[in-house]
């Protein structure tokens, strides 16, 4: 296990940007946030506020947050068929159409597809899947889980042990042993003086091997990773990151899998993250906006080499033994197979393509307010880091808890963004369109400036 030095520098950065800057107490002593209803990127309050969610929820309201077309869908199916599993060679049609489809669409082949109800548990999925695969390969021992620090992959034991956040780890007595992180690769905070992306990736990909190299190769069976990190921080892969990071993973035959929990569908201006990276995944998970968020859904891809794995531990121990009760339901595979078409009817991808980059010009144009050192994203992501010396990128004092006031504020401005420690993620609808981006960065400025202000009196 990695554990940081309480007092490294990357323990200290770290701190910085997951510090509690909510906490149960406050929530209990201030109350919810009420959501009452919802239309297009916009939600309502039981007070009647209105708030643009520049957030999509939890980066997964694709197609905003009220859809006549999807309802129609869920009701008609629980009327026809309300329930099914896929266990003991049973299916559904939605199941097996959405999962042909999804195999049509995959970035590199896939061979088979598994349905659950969350990331988490598709990213579990994968992890289980790795260590069969390679007790089936005979190399039982090769089971360590690579992830990097800051990186997310739900909330279960073993997806929070494959991520990267301590807070979600500490009391939890978590991460599970065996679960090892690597460096992450945010270029603007951690890059040292001179070093430019292309020599920072090489600096990170060189500690992926150092790190497998002192666990030994023969005990490290798989890589995780977002292609953009979401929960981490809005943390856009620099330069030649991926190729050099891929090419260490092939040298010691690991098996990769790639999180597309928050990148697929469209979110980075290709259907998959993996698409704009140029990364070759063994198993992909994917949620979210699979069902643009309206249903609890999640599918796993896994290539021939994996599937091949499953077989042959059947023909060994008669089972493949693993499943969940919702799994493929056939209210959610309904949904999700609708949302994908939704998704080619209105040329989603196209409209990522052409308000991505209006997204990130905007979001660039708030560069210039004094507390904002970096923005940076890719396609219908983009992110802010608020620092206290944009010479120095000297971190805010956790203490003062500015990205929680910057929240709060922004709320008052009817503005709903994610906000990590003190750096602010956008991960809108992905039918937003350019005049609600302008209206997002209205807001948000808006809600800067009251801060600034705050932080001088
Ligand atoms: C990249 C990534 N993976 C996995 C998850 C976990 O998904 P869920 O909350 O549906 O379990 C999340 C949630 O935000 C995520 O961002």
């Amino acid at each position: 296990m990695t554990y940081l030095a309480p007092n490294s520098v990357q323990a200290r950065d770290i701190a910085a940007i997951v510090h509690p800057q909510t906490n149960l107490l406050r929530h209990m002593e201030e109350g919810p946030l009420v959501i009452g209803a919802g239309d297009g990127c916009f939600v309502t309050d039981d007070s009647g506020k209105r708030y643009l969610d520049a957030a999509a929820g939890l980066w997964c309201a694709s197609l905003g947050y009220a859809s006549e077309r999807l309802a129609r869908v869920a009701y008609d199916q629980m009327r026809k068929l309300g329930y099914y599993h896929l266990y003991r060679g049973t299916t559904q049609e939605h199941a097996v159409d959405l999962a042909e489809r999804l195999l049509s669409i995959a970035p590199v082949p896939m061979s088979k597809v598994l349905f659950q109800c969350s990331g988490s548990e598709a990213n579990d999925t994968a992890l289980k899947l790795v260590w069969y695969y390679h007790a089936a390969i005979g190399k039982p021992e090769k089971r360590k889980i690579i992830g990097r620090h800051m990186g997310y992959h739900g909330s279960t034991s073993a997806s929070i042990s494959a991520s990267g956040k301590p807070d979600m780890h500490t009391d939890f007595g978590l991460p599970f042993p065996g679960f090892l992180h690597t460096e992450f690769p945010h270029y603007y905070r951690r890059h040292e003086a001179g070093e430019s992306e292309e020599m920072f990736s090489t600096r990170m990909a060189e500690a992926l091997e150092q790190l497998i190299l002192r666990e030994g190769p023969e005990t490290c069976g798989a890589f995780i990773a977002e292609p953009v990190m979401g929960a981490g921080g809005g943390i856009v892969p620099p330069r030649t990151y991926w190729d050099k990071m891929q090419a260490v993973i092939r040298k010691y035959d690991m098996l990769f899998i790639v999180d597309e929990v928050i990148c697929g569908f469209g979110r980075t201006g290709n259907m998959w993250g993996s698409q704009t990276y140029d990364l070759k995944p063994d198993m992909i998970s994917s949620a979210k906006a699979l069902s643009a968020g309206m249903q609890p859904i999640s599918a796993l891809l896994i290539n021939q080499r994996v599937f091949d794995s499953m077989l042959d531990e059947s023909r060994k121990l008669g089972n493949f033994a693993h499943g969940f009760t919702y799994a493929g339901h056939p209210v959610t595979t309904a949904v999700a197979m609708e949302t994908l078409r939704i998704y080619d009817e209105m040329d989603m991808l196209g409209h990522v393509r052409r308000v991505g980059p209006y997204l990130q010009q905007a979001a660039a144009s708030l560069a210039d307010h004094p507390l904002v050192g970096d923005v940076r994203g890719v396609g219908l992501i983009a992110a802010l880091e608020m620092v206290a010396d944009k010479d120095t990128r000297a971190p805010f004092d956790p203490g003062l808890k500015l990205g929680a006031t910057v929240d709060r504020l922004a709320r008052e401005h009817g503005l709903i963004a994610r906000f990590i420690g003190d750096r602010i993620a956008f991960s809108p609808p992905l039918i937003i369109t350019e005049a609600e981006i302008d209206e997002v960065m209205t807001r948000l400025r808006h809600a800067l400036d009251d801060a600034w202000k705050e932080l001088r009196d």
